[in-house]
């Protein structure tokens, strides 16, 4: 075996964001670029030696060839075995799956989620542990110091390996297992949801859905799960074949994004149900004839209706979101009397509460939604959930969603997101707003006054970690609230996201249009943060 120890020097910027490192292709394939990063994570572990690792990706350009890399370097330093996707094909729920499945120590997700891929596009690494979760602040914060300071890597000498063909070889000592991509997931989606009656729904001529993948990996797991094994008609999936470019598109799936979708359920003759999910199949969108469910609507209804699942008949311990999404989940909560927890922005921050059995679902505005069966947000299972409560209900999606409105009222939501805006008058916005959190108190904006403005910060109930300056909240005695924070998963300058939500109980009033019945929050937003002027831009760039 030729193991080679290369020298090598430090990159500065390999922090990991919300969700692992995200950079240009260009970026990662600058010489030794991927190496250091990878390098600095099995520096930063322990006790992996002749352990199982989950290795796999989104299907994007540079995957196939990163896989590569990290197979060699991952015999070089002593892994046990390592088990990839088929193709390098492995879902971000699905990698959560098998690592806790194997009882592997972590594994390794090439992805920028829903970033855009090609030569021209983003690259991306993360890192989950044992739990099948993203890693925690303090590993990523290891990795990322050591990133600073790395001086050599390992890799094994050998000639690529054949990432298309089923079944084990050697590499070095250690043992590559080629995995069918979907297998365990679907019988981790079967053990959950009632199969039959879906089957039953979608083979009963009475109702039509489609799905779409966005020419991303989530392609082979819808085909087998509603086309082949769930008897929706071939042609369900739309886009279903993952492309390293993802079509040129924006694997994103909101209303702006993942417009095939939008077209055909808001055109003529839609079918009942509508669904995309994102890059590495995290993120849903769920849609029903002309109708969008807000990703916090959804949390809401799942959590209301998850005892008609099999896998959630017992009731669920509790529910979590994150700080900007909806208030619409916290209303079920105290209906069940169950406990709802508001964590930052990022899937990581609902692990340690899964692991605790403080929670069963959890979700974020960001479209991903998720429970205690993995550790990742799961774009097809929350598809599977849905459909499982509309075959137990036999009702459209719209009304199911406002029989809930008028049961719990409905919380108007909306974010608007500034891209691409320059840093550092992002960051200027950003320190302005923060100047202004003491004087905003008490002070009156029309109808609405504010109760209580912050930069919010979390501590984690179940290891007392501390997380600051997650954003900036300014809440209004009616309930209603705006909240400002810079996005951490982008590339390119900063993003801007400004969160809006108001309250309205009164079920006469559930028909507006969420712009309209949030037109007042929009200007008070604008004129508390300066918004307009200080970046420059007249409308934000993307609305869902
Ligand atoms: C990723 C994370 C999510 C997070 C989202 C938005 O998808 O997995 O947990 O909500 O990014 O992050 P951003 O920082 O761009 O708002
Ligand atoms: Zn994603």
């Amino acid at each position: 075996m030729n193991i080679k120890t290369v020298a090598t020097t430090p990159f500065l910027d390999q922090k990991p964001g919300t969700s692992g490192v995200r950079k240009l292709v260009s970026v990662f394939k600058q010489p030794h670029y991927l190496e250091n990063f990878i390098q600095s994570i099995f520096d930063s572990i322990e006790d992996y030696q002749g352990q199982t690792m989950i290795l796999g990706g989104d299907g994007r350009y540079y995957n196939r060839q990163a896989i590569q890399t990290i197979l060699k370097m991952a015999a070089a330093n002593g892994v046990g075995r390592v088990k990839v996707g088929r193709g390098g094909i492995l879902s971000t729920p699905a990698t959560s799956c098998v690592i806790r499945k194997y009882n592997a120590f972590g594994g390794i997700i090439l992805s920028a989620s829903h970033n855009p891929g090609g030569p021209d596009g983003d690259f991306g690494v993360k890192y989950n542990t044992s739990n099948g979760g993203p890693a925690p602040e303090k590993v990523t914060a290891a990795i990322f110091e050591r990133s600073k300071v790395i001086d050599k890597y390992k890799i094994l000498e050998a000639p690529d390996v054949d990432l298309d063909t089923l079944g084990e070889f050697k590499l070095g000592d250690m043992v590559v297992e080629v995995i069918d991509s979907v297998q365990d997931y679907e019988q981790l989606m079967e053990s959950i949801f009632d199969f039959d009656k879906i089957r039953e729904m979608l083979t009963s001529g009475k109702f039509r859905m489609c799905i779409d993948s966005m020419h991303a990996v989530t392609g082979p797991y819808a085909h087998a799960l509603f086309e082949q094994r769930l008897g929706a008609p071939a042609g369900t999936v739309k886009n279903g074949t993952p492309l390293e470019d993802f079509g040129g598109g924006h694997p994103d799936p909101n209303l702006v994004y993942a417009h095939d979708l939008v077209e055909i359920l808001f055109g003529e003759n839609p079918p009942d149900f509508g669904a995309a999910s994102d890059g590495d199949g995290d993120r849903n969108m769920i849609l029903g004839r002309k109708f969008f469910v807000t990703p916090s609507d959804s949390l809401a209804v799942l959590a209301a209706n998850a005892t008609l699942v099999p896998g959630y008949k017992d009731g669920i311990a509790g529910v979590a979101r994150s700080m900007p999404t909806s208030q619409a989940v916290d209303r079920v909560a105290a209906s069940l009397g169950i406990d709802c927890y508001e964590t930052p922005t990022g899937w990581k921050f609902f692990g340690n509460l899964l692991d605790a059995g403080k929670i069963t679902l959890c979700g974020e505005e960001s479209f991903g939604t998720g429970s205690n069966h993995i550790r990742e947000k799961d774009g097809l299972w929350a598809v599977l959930f849905w459909l499982n409560i509309l075959a137990v209900k036999q009702q459209p999606v719209e009304q199911l969603m406002r029989e809930h409105w008028h049961s719990f009222g409905r919380n108007y939501y909306s974010r608007h997101d500034y891209e691409a805006i320059d840093s550092d008058r992002a960051n200027q916005l950003i320190a302005k707003l923060r100047e202004q959190i003491p004087t905003l108190k008490g002070k009156k904006f029309g109808d609405r006054e504010v109760e209580y403005s912050d930069d919010f910060s979390y501590t984690d109930p179940v290891d007392g970690s501390v997380s600051k300056n997650q954003g900036i909240r300014i809440g209004f005695t009616d309930g209603s609230r705006i909240v400002y924070r810079l996005s951490g998963t982008g590339t390119q300058g900063a993003t801007l996201r400004i969160y809006l939500e108001s309250y309205e109980p009164d079920p006469s009033k559930h028909d507006l249009d969420p712009q309209q019945s949030l037109a007042d929050l929009i200007a008070i937003a604008d004129e508390v943060a300066q918004v307009r002027a200080l970046t420059g831009m007249e409308k934000p760039t993307v609305i869902t």
